[in-house]
């Protein structure tokens, strides 16, 4: 099988949209992902299989500080992986990129994601109350969490 991990295009704005809205309830249009791929302080790496895009990731970066935007992946390929490793290679580059925190913000009740950030070394900081409501019964908080970069502290063995 054919696998290659690349930055986003244009043309995948499609493919992002429609993996998008298989992992969350308020997913992002085609315009949204047209938009921050071509948006120069957004960095994305996405995995592809035979031509097929099975996950992504996305940061923006702001002021030497990265932030998570977004990271899905197919339903069919999770728990292999993937995500682990976009995010890496993410934090590598911008570790290259002399960018030395990168932050994000997840649901409470969303166990997957929170382990992944957990193992990619990421610390809680704060939550905001009541922050998530789409596809929800009730609010959820989001978590606010962080973690350096710096050549000292690379996020993992290359
Ligand atoms: C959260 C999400 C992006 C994780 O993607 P993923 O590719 O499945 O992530 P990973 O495989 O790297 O890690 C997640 C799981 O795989 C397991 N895993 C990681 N590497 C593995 C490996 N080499 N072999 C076996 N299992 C592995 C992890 O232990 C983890 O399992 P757990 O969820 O039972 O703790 C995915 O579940 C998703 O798209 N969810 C919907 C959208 C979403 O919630 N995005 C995050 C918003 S903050």
């Amino acid at each position: 099988m054919v696998q290659i991990t690349r930055p986003l295009r244009p043309a995948d704005a499609p493919a992002a949209a429609a993996l998008h809205a298989m992992g969350f309830a308020d997913a992002w249009s085609e315009a949204a992902f047209a938009s921050q791929i071509a948006d120069p302080a957004t960095l994305s790496f996405a995995h592809f299989e035979e031509r097929d895009l099975v996950a992504f990731a996305l940061v923006r970066v702001v002021a030497g500080e990265a932030d998570i935007l977004t990271v899905a992946t197919h339903p069919a390929r999770r728990g292999q992986g993937l995500a682990f490793a976009l995010l890496t290679v993410l934090m590598h580059w911008l570790v290259d990129d002399r960018v030395s925190r990168i932050t994000l913000d997840v649901a409470e009740d969303n166990t997957s994601a929170r382990r992944l950030y957990d193992r990619l070394g990421f610390t809680l900081d704060g939550r905001r109350k009541g922050y998530y409501t789409a596809g929800r019964a009730a609010p959820v908080d989001a978590l606010l969490m962080s973690r350096p970069l710096t050549q000292q502290n690379p996020p993992f063995p290359k």
